[in-house]
């Protein structure tokens, strides 16, 4: 599998690639991003880093036609590209709905015509936990934002239902993201406490991301997987990859 994971130089796309790249299902990992993805450390034994191929694109609403000759025949992509809560209210609202939206729905359609005819292309959103689809449902906290990214999950499923055969589609749903690159164990402990009290859940990275390679290399359980969906599949994913390497 051609696979391209965009936002490769964010929390979850690090660890993306990371993965990818001992995993024998994926033969390519294109690395899409504003500025070069290095080799991520800590790699697993037998891990290909060869399979790593820098991506840098300068606009994600025209790609240029060197872009486009690196995503042609990808077979799938996962799109990690957003602002987090925590950046989106330093930017003007036509621009975050341009980074969280439109890059998203450029992306589905541009790769989906630049892919292989013989089989479905797969398009993985990542959103997250509490994002809200219905406009007239405005939630109280940070509504804009979640009112946006509920969009983007419309628009990414929408156009894989309006074209069939040629792209299914999936949003992810994880709650507060525990990575190991990032924050000390007493931190996401903390944090997991606060995301049990607020029920948008908690993930280890490392589980999710397991779980998140699994699903599109074999095909998607259901079009949204929530939270407790991504921790039960990275979860076992996590397991099956911890007794392949024992008995390697
Ligand atoms: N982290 C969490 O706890 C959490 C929880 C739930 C859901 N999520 C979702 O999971 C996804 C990934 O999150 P993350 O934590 O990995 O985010 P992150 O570390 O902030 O990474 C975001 C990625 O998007 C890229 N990006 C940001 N603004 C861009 C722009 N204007 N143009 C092009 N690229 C841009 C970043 O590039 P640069 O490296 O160049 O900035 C980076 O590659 C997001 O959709 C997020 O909402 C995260």
């Amino acid at each position: 599998m051609k696979l391209v994971i965009a936002g490769s130089t964010g929390v979850v796309g690090t660890e993306l690639v990371r993965q990818a790249l001992s995993n024998p299902a994926i033969t390519a990992v294109l690395a899409l991003a504003r500025r070069e993805t290095p080799v991520p450390s800590r790699l697993s034994p037998g891990a290909d880093a060869s399979k790593l191929k820098s991506v840098i694109c300068d606009d994600f609403e025209n790609y240029s036609d060197s872009v486009k000759k690196e995503l042609s025949g990808a077979d799938a992509c996962i799109w990690t590209i957003a602002l987090i809560p925590s950046k989106y209210g330093s930017f003007p609202p036509d621009q975050a709905a341009k980074i969280c939206r439109d890059y998203a729905v450029y992306a589905i359609e541009a790769m989906t015509n630049l892919a292989e005819r013989s089989k479905p292309f797969r398009f993985v959103y990542f959103s997250g936990s509490g994002t809200e689809r219905d406009p007239s449902k405005k939630p109280l906290l940070m509504g804009d934002y979640l009112l946006l990214r509920g969009e983007a999950e419309t628009k990414v499923l929408a156009y894989a239902q309006q074209n069939p055969g040629k792209v299914e589609a999936c949003v992810v749903k994880p709650g507060y993201i525990y990575s190991p690159d990032k924050h000390s164990a007493l931190m996401g402990r903390v944090f997991g406490l606060g995301a049990a009290v607020f029920g948008f859940g908690e993930v280890d990275v490392r589980d999710l991301v397991a779980g998140v390679l699994d699903q599109v290399v074999d095909g998607f359980e259901k079009d949204t997987l929530s939270n407790a969906d991504l921790d039960r599949i990275g979860k076992a994913s996590s397991k099956k990859l911890a007794e392949l390497r024992a008995k390697q």
